[in-house]
């Protein structure tokens, strides 16, 4: 790769008030400096969009994953590419690699940022390993199997449910014999929810009465909730768990966007009364565990149980727009750009 090869990278222009806003970002375009030692050079062939980049963006946000985005500098997410060029003995060109880096055509890096060889063994496209295959796959595949444990005949309820993890979570707790029951934002999404995900019923989030449609929906209670958004909603589903229900808590959707800390739930005495559980899991911590997981995830693709979903874009510069939906609630399934 010659030193002067041109770079396109996506850049915070200034911290999102609220939602982020696609002019919040600016793509700029910087010369490629040649490798040294112990580097490698990615070409980034698909860029992730994950909604729990956004609380990095905040001043001060910088904890044990990542530090505080600063302003003019490339946005971190989720990406996956290509070995272009590699001074480092560990890689070669040609392979696959998912990683922690920046939104941006080109990377470089030392191997120290967060890096993954994609597998070539599985039969199904690569952007895959991103979505249902990736981190967001695996959260629906652990936070159901090993966390909420979703029985036969259990109501189990799923929040952002038409998202990467959620379109992936309704159809397993379904796979278990569970009812599914998924909440979403609007009437089409909805109805998408059930006529291409399975669900058995769908909630609107932005419903008048919200307590009321999920009761409506969930006629026997609640025994699973799968939760990605926290805040209210939180709130409103414990109002009707059963007992010995489980609460798996994937993320908190609700919560990113805001300055301040959402108040906790008023209702936490529920979890007292049904003796139910509320457990978090990180996935990324279950790497070991992602074999099982995506044999698991392909076989039930191969035998029809489940299918994937994606929100996919093209080209850098719709990578504002492509994570922007992701608050709008504009995304149904796994939202990725494609770089190349
Ligand atoms: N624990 C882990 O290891 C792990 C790993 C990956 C992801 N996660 C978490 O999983 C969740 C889903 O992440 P994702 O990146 O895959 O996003 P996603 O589900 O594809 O998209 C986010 C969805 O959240 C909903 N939403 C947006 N703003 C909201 C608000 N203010 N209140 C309620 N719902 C809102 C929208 O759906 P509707 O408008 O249709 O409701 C939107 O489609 C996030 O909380 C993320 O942090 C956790």
């Amino acid at each position: 790769m010659p030193a002067s090869k041109i770079n396109q990278q996506v850049v915070l222009a200034r911290r999102p008030d609220g939602a982020p806003r696609v002019d919040d970002f600016a793509v700029i375009e910087s010369p490629l400096p040649a490798l040294a030692d112990g580097e490698v050079l990615i070409e980034n062939l698909f860029v992730s969009l994950d909604a729990g980049f956004r609380k990095w963006m905040d001043e001060g946000s910088g904890d044990h994953i990542l530090p505080a985005m600063a302003i003019g500098a490339p946005v971190m997410g989720l990406t996956l590419g290509r070995v272009a060029e590699s001074r480092h003995p560990d890689f070669h060109i040609g392979q696959h690699l998912m990683a922690r880096l920046a939104w941006e055509r080109y990377s470089i890096t030392d191997a120290t940022d967060f890096l993954v060889v994609v597998p070539d063994e599985y039969d199904c496209p690569l952007n895959w390993h991103l979505g249902i295959l990736g981190d967001t796959g695996m959260s629906a595949y652990f936070g159901l199997t090993d966390v909420a444990r979703p029985q036969p005949g259990e109501t189990a309820v799923i929040s952002a449910a038409g998202g990467a993890v959620g379109s992936v979570a309704g159809q397993i707790a379904r796979i278990y014999g569970a009812r599914a029951v998924g909440i979403a934002s609007g009437a089409d999404k909805c109805q998408r929810l059930i006529d291409e995900l399975g669900y058995d019923a769908a909630v609107d989030r932005l419903a008048d009465d919200l307590p009321g449609a999920l009761a409506d929906a969930c006629p026997d209670g609640i025994d699973v909730y799968f939760d990605s958004v926290s805040g209210p909603l939180l709130e409103v589903v414990l109002d009707q768990i059963n007992p010995g229900a489980r609460i798996a808590l994937c993320g908190a959707v609700a919560a990113y966007n805001s300055a301040t800390p959402l108040p906790g739930p008023a209702n936490l005495f529920q979890l007292v009364t049904n003796q139910a559980t509320m457990t978090g899991f990180m996935t990324h911590l279950m790497h070991e565990r992602y074999p099982e997981a995506r044999r698991q995830l392909l076989d039930w693709v191969e035998q029809g149980k489940l299918v994937n979903r994606e929100h996919m874009l093209k080209g850098i510069e719709s990578v504002p727009t492509a994570f922007c939906d992701l608050f709008a609630g504009r995304n149904f399934g796994k939202t990725i750009v494609a770089l190349g």
